[in-house]
This record gives structure tokens, C-alpha cells and sequence, in this order.
């Protein structure tokens, strides 16, 4: 038996990723930054035996089929196809936050399953084809290879880092409103947004502008260019997804509150901007001064579960066996 365990950590986009340029290569329509968080990690152990009668998926300690058993397949297919390998896999994934809430467990748990598999597989590819491996999965997987600022350019193939972690002690307040999975995952929610929303083919014209605004905000440290911007364009990219037939609604009532909330504490001086994924949660983004206060304050609002204060995070990285 030959395995290995990996541990990556989640990303959030600044400039959003939303739409895709080939579906089948799975290849970007939109440049998309990212930052990766210290807080919410997935663990994945990939272990290749020619025991084993099939691929076997063990999600959060419960053996799982369906669709998650497919698309880890998938990715594995192209590992042994890499490899020139035949056995099958079990492969156990722990995430140490909500799985498929829009708390980026696609992103860490694509990262993980492609470098722990193309290790176990005796592969040893850097992190430009490995994250090339994670996005034929899940674009947003690319990023999470690299610790701190990284971006994925519009058709690209590979992520590649603009910043590491100690750029900018930046903090993101991840504020869970709700329980459960998602009801629209990401890819079938862009597919409808591509083929039926008037607002996609403007969102894909000005996200470019959008993302350079957000890549010199972060070069220059710029909390303010960067809290507008990243703001603009997490709600730019929703309302591609409401003007969708019929419409893809990510908000609940408890997501608009958070927003209004964090609108008013700006009005009070409070740096603070939001940003949202496929999923009820917000992402709030500020600096290291007010991030305790802040985050005390929205645990407050009836309706949020949690929040957690994540920081710039690091590289996805292989354990020692
Ligand atoms: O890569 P996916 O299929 O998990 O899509 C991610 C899409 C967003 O999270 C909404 C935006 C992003 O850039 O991460």
C-alpha cells in the first residue's frame, strides 16, 4: 500500500470567480484573488492498494457515495492516469468546518484529495501541475496550493501566489449564519447564471477591472481600495446570479442583516467590508485592531452560528507518514 496525508487550507476570493471560459477543461472565464485563511482546513489521506475493489470516499467519518464519490473518482482517474496506475483508492477527508455551506470546502478539499493522491501515487509534481490537477475539479482548489494573496488568471491552466501570508496581517471574520449544505452547488449555479442571466456577459466585461483594482490594493497594502473593491465585486457577481431564470438566491434573511450591520459600523469608522460565496455566509474583512470587537459584536445578531477569525494562511503542505 502506498499513502499520503495532506493538510490545505481554505481560500476566499477578493476579486470573485464566477463562470467558466471551457467547462469541459474546467479553465476560468473571470480572473480571480484569493486570500488563504489560517482557520478552516481540510485533511485528506489517499491511500492506493491493489486490494481494493473500488474507489472509497470517507467524509468527516462517514463513508459517502453519490456525487462527492464521483468527483474524487474523477480526480483520481487522472492521477493514475498520470502515474500509469491501476489500483483503486480510499481516500478520508476531514474538514475541520461546515462541508458544502459556501465555507470553501470545495477549494481545501480538492487542494488536499489532488496533492495527497498524487503523492500516494508516487507523482512528485510541483504546485503549478498540482494545482492544475485540483482545478479541472474546482477552480477555487487551484488557489489553495499557495499560502497568502494568490490569483488564478482568467483561461489559466495554474494558480501562482502574489503575496505570502506575512504581506499584510489582514484579518477575514468568517461569520456562519446557517447550518446544512447548499442548496445550488457552484458549477450548476454558474451554468444557469452563464445561460440565462442578461447581467453574466456584463459581469464577465468588468471583472477584470475589478480584480486589477483588488491586485493593487493588496500590493499596496491598501485596506480601504481593497475592503471597496472586494465588496463590489462579491455583489457584482450575485447580481449576475438574481437576474438568473429563475434567479440563484445565496442570501437569507440573517446575510442581509450582516450587511447592513457592517455597512453601519463603517458609518461609525469601523473598517469593515463584506464579501459572500454560494452560501448564506458573509466574510468580513478588516484589519487586526478591530477584528476581536468586531467579530464579539456580530456574534451578537440573533441569527449567526459563529464567527471565526481567520489570518493570511499557509501553503498546502504533505505530513510526515
Ligand atoms: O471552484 P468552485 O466551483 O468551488 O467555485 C467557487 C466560486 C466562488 O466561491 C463563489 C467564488 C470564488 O472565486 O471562490
Amino acid at each position: 500500500m502506498s499513502r499520503s496525508t495532506v493538510v490545505a487550507h481554505s481560500n476566499i476570493a477578493l476579486a470573485k470567480y464566477w463562470g467558466k471560459a471551457d467547462a469541459l477543461r474546467n479553465l476560468p472565464a473571470v480572473p480571480s484573488l484569493s486570500l488563504t485563511l489560517d482557520r478552516l482546513t481540510t485533511r485528506t489521506e489517499v491511500a492506493f492498494d491493489a486490494a481494493f475493489e473500488r474507489d472509497e470516499l470517507v467524509l468527516d467519518g462517514a463513508p459517502t457515495l453519490g456525487r462527492p464519490l464521483e468527483r474524487a473518482s474523477m480526480l483520481l482517474d487522472r492521477v493514475r492516469a498520470l502515474a500509469g496506475l491501476r489500483e483503486h483508492a480510499r481516500v478520508e477527508s476531514r474538514n475541520d468546518f461546515p462541508t458544502a455551506a459556501g465555507l470553501a470546502s470545495s477549494a481545501s478539499g480538492f487542494a488536499a484529495l489532488a496533492f495527497a493522491a498524487a503523492r500516494a501515487a508516487g507523482l512528485d509534481l510541483g504546485f503549478g501541475p498540482l494545482s492544475a490537477l485540483a482545478r479541472a475539479s474546482s477552480a477555487s482548489a487551484a488557489r489553495s496550493f499557495h499560502g497568502g494573496f494568490v490569483r488564478l488568471r482568467a483561461g489559466a491552466e495554474e494558480a501562482e501566489q502574489v503575496a505570502p501570508a506575512e504581506h499584510w496581517p489582514l484579518r477575514l471574520l468568517v461569520v456562519q449564519t446557517a447550518r446544512g449544505a447548499k442548496s445550488v452547488g457552484s458549477t450548476s449555479g454558474m451554468q444557469h447564471t452563464a445561460v440565462t442571466s442578461p447581467y453574466y456577459p456584463a459581469w464577465v466585461a468588468s471583472a477584470p477591472s475589478v480584480f486589477a483594482e483588488v491586485e493593487r490594493a493588496v500590493l499596496a497594502r491598501d485596506l480601504e481600495a481593497l475592503g471597496h473593491a472586494a465588496e463590489h465585486s462579491a455583489l457584482a457577481m450575485h447580481a449576475s446570479m438574481l437576474a438568473a431564470r429563475p434567479a440563484v438566491v445565496y442570501f437569507a434573511p440573517i446575510t442581509l442583516r450582516v450587511l447592513h450591520e457592517v455597512t453601519a459600523q463603517r458609518a461609525r469608522g469601523v473598517p469593515a467590508w463584506c464579501t459572500m460565496d454560494a452560501g448564506p455566509h458573509v466574510k468580513v474583512l478588516t484589519d487586526l485592531g478591530h477584528a476581536e470587537s468586531l467579530a464579539t459584536h456580530l456574534r451578537g445578531l440573533e441569527g449567526v452560528h459563529d464567527v471565526t477569525i481567520a489570518s493570511p494562511g499557509p501553503a498546502a503542505r504533505e505530513l510526515a507518514p
